[in-house]
């Protein structure tokens, strides 16, 4: 499904844009995000246990966690993971379970696996969020939760009109500056098996926004 406003971007896009990006990611992007890094693990950390985080980049996020949390992480652009491998090889992540090249849409873990998924800034560049989103509460337990955090669009005023100009030129950065919350809350309600129970904005600029959904068992589902 696209979004209203320009079509999401296409896995090429995204795979030639990080296999750029991935020797200066750290430096550019590493301060950048921060915020809405620190403050997506730390609800991550809130929950425990087994952790994957989709789009995991070049690890950046690792010293988030703990021995508390095993985590798993995944990523679609090879030179990324190769970058979060060398990030594992100091040894100073022992929660870090695995690091594997995969696609987000089609991931290879069983059903119910995990008692959180995290994505961090990915949400909004994948070739099909839906999808991705599908692939997030199949592998995670009942009564977990994925949180996305992401910049999103501004909807109205200055900042929804520079995201709209900036929206096809930013699609050669990897980025993307107009999805929607209403996309996510659509999702959620059209699954039927992952309720919203968060967003917020990121501080302190709020140029971020955090989001939360509860997996539910089978019998909430239901009901
Ligand atoms: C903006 S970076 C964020 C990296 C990391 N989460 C962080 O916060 O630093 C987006 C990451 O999502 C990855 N990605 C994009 N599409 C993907 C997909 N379909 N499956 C897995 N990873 C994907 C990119 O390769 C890239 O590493």
């Amino acid at each position: 499904m696209s979004s209203a406003v320009f079509p999401d971007l296409a896995r090429h896009q995204v795979e030639n844009a990080y296999a750029r990006w991935a020797p200066l990611y750290d430096a550019v992007c590493g301060p950048i995000f921060e915020k809405g890094r620190h403050a997506a693990a730390a609800a991550a950390r809130q929950v425990g246990g087994k952790i994957l985080e989709v789009g995991v980049g070049t690890g950046l996020s690792f010293d988030d966690y703990d021995l508390s949390t095993e985590v798993t992480g995944i990523d679609l652009s090879a030179p990324m993971i190769a970058k979060a491998r060398t990030r594992l090889a100091t040894g100073l992540y022992p929660h870090v379970k695995a690091l594997m090249v995969m696609d987000a849409h089609a991931l290879t873990f069983p059903d119910a696996s995990f008692n959180c998924v995290v994505a961090q800034f990915v949400i909004t560049l994948v070739e099909d969020p839906e999808r991705v989103l599908d692939e997030c509460a199949r592998v995670v337990k009942p009564g977990g939760e994925i949180i996305l955090v992401n910049h999103l669009y501004s909807e109205k005023g200055i900042g929804a009109a520079i995201e709209r100009f900036a929206a096809k030129p930013s699609r050669k950065l990897g980025l993307r500056p107009e999805f929607p919350f209403g996309r996510l809350l659509a999702w959620s309600r059209a699954h039927g098996g992952a309720e919203l129970i968060e967003r917020r904005a990121v501080k302190p600029f709020g140029l971020y926004t955090l989001v939360r959904f509860r997996r539910l068992g089978a019998r909430a589902q239901a009901a």
